[in-house]
């Protein structure tokens, strides 16, 4: 016969067992450090998300491509190895879903006002719903904030372009950006990029400073530009199955749990930018070349032909949509 005690503690124990069973674990893989934006506001939704649902939900973080590059980890969300991702707008193409694209055209975005219309009114919903039949669901868009050019040669003009090697994201939009300057465009993983930079694979590319500074890519480029010509946010996305499945009440809390996360992520980028370049500035070893007004217009008059081969990838009618908002006062 058990003893009372005995009955207790197993009694005890299978509670807990039965709790532990009831936790819903959400793996969230990303493929930059914790101390950009991204990473800060992955930690921050698992803060609120865990209090919020009172630890029936559990957020684990894979941050840096420790468990999947950039298109590895889009197919582990489809197979469900993991539950969560953000991203990069741009590496939504090769699921099929070119659209996203639109963000990756050249000065598309005169101010962040321009952009928040796009990525939370119409056109950023729309956008979304074409990731359901890819079996994603998408829950928000972070932002970055805008790319710099980076190599380890001067990239002023459009004649220090010929015959650069400049690795870039998944992207056909970004593809057509760097053969319009006149470069030679490298598809490479994030997780890539500081590598083959290192070794010489490549001389450079474009990223966020923020993205810059936290790989130590400036610690292998002797050229910065700060020239804004392009964007970089996120689309944060959960396994669409896995997503329904779960009890409405849970979907609602991290649904909000999200919602604040967003605030705070948007708050941090341009002051993670900033302070990734004053740290840069301060190490003295990469020149930063501030683009002037004229040379800016001589890089967007190349764009011109951008524009143009993208409306057979994004379509004709959505950048025009986004020209409309960017015309709006
Ligand atoms: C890149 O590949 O350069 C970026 O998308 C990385 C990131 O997630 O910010």
């Amino acid at each position: 016969m058990m003893s009372r005690v005995a009955v207790a503690i197993l009694t005890v124990c299978f509670l807990s067992f039965a709790q532990a069973a009831d936790v819903v674990i959400i793996k969230f893989s990303h493929v930059v450090t914790p101390d950009t934006p991204k990473g800060l506001a992955t930690l921050k939704f698992k803060e609120l998300a865990e209090k919020q649902t009172n630890g029936r939900v559990k957020i684990e973080i894979y941050p840096n491509s420790q468990l999947y590059k950039d298109k590895e980890e889009i197919e582990a969300l489809q197979l469900g190895a993991v539950q969560m991702l953000a991203p990069s707008l741009s590496k939504f193409g090769p699921l099929g879903t070119r659209e996203f694209e639109v963000f990756d055209l050249p000065y598309i975005f005169p101010n962040k006002t321009v952009l928040y219309r796009v990525m939370d009114g119409e056109i950023g919903k729309k956008l979304f719903t074409k990731l359901e039949s890819k079996g994603l669901h998408g829950l928000a868009y972070w932002d970055n904030g805008y790319k710099q050019m980076h190599s380890n040669k001067p990239i002023r003009t459009l004649a220090d372009f010929k015959g650069q090697k400049l690795r870039v994201q998944s992207s056909k939009v970004v593809e057509a950006q760097m053969r319009a300057l006149g470069a030679s465009p490298q598809v490479l993983a994030f997780g890539e990029a500081y590598i083959a930079l290192q070794t010489g694979t490549v001389d450079g590319g474009e990223n966020t400073l923020s993205n810059i500074y936290t790989q130590k890519m400036h610690e292998v480029q002797k050229h910065i530009t700060i020239s804004d010509h392009g964007y970089l946010g996120y689309g944060v996305v959960v396994n669409k199955k896995f997503w329904e499945a779960l009890p409405a009440e849970l979907r609602t809390t991290l649904e909000q749990a999200m919602k604040d996360a967003t605030v705070y992520e948007r708050q941090l980028a341009q002051q993670e930018n900033d302070r990734a370049l004053a740290a840069i500035r301060a190490l003295n070893k990469t020149e930063i070349y501030v683009l002037p007004e004229a040379q800016r217009k001589e890089w967007q008059n190349a764009f011109a032909s951008v524009y143009q081969k993208s409306e057979d990838v994004v379509g004709r009618e959505l950048i025009q949509s986004v020209k409309t908002i960017a015309a709006e006062k």
